[in-house]
């Protein structure tokens, strides 16, 4: 008489039991795929891929004498003075806004908060905290106009062609 029940029993302490080891199994999976994930963030390189500091600005005989080029892409003047070409950065040295050069005015002008600066980057006036930086100029092997971005001047220096 007695015996459903004990099998009635006995299936539900089956079926509780697989549920259980089902949550068991789901959770181990679950913990596997995280470790992965998280493995995988910590063993893959954490680098960051940039572009090279130093821009090819070409044949030095591309900037006439007496002349201010701007290349708005790199953010670099590239200017011819009396004494050689030298190379400038573009950005301002206030909070960072890509200056202009003005020929009809023969200085350039930050468009952010009114800085102005003659073509040797000195300042004229604004808030500006300091000159524009030269950056590293030379000539390759093959006689073109290299400018390293990352390598600010402390001196100014000319590369005469
Ligand atoms: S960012 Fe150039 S003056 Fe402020």
């Amino acid at each position: 008489m007695n015996e459903p029940d004990t099998r009635e029993t006995k299936n539900a302490e089956t079926s509780r039991r697989q549920a259980f080891v089902q949550i068991g199994v789901g959770s181990i999976c679950v913990a596997c795929a995280g470790a992965t994930v998280f493995g995988y963030e910590f063993l893959a390189p954490n680098v960051l891929y940039e572009p090279s500091p130093i821009t090819n600005a070409g044949k030095p005989d591309r900037y006439p004498a007496d002349s201010v080029t701007q290349d708005q892409q790199s953010g670099i003047y590239i200017v011819h003075g009396p004494e050689g070409l030298y190379a400038m950065s573009a950005v301002c040295t206030h909070l960072g806004c890509l200056t202009a050069w003005k020929p009809e005015l023969g200085i350039v002008a930050c468009p952010c908060h009114g800085s102005k600066f003659r073509r040797d980057g000195s300042k004229i006036e604004g808030p500006a905290p300091r000159p524009l930086v030269w950056l590293k100029a030379y000539l390759s092997d093959e006689g073109d106009l290299l400018v390293d971005r990352s390598s600010p001047l402390e001196q100014k220096q000319y590369v005469r062609t």
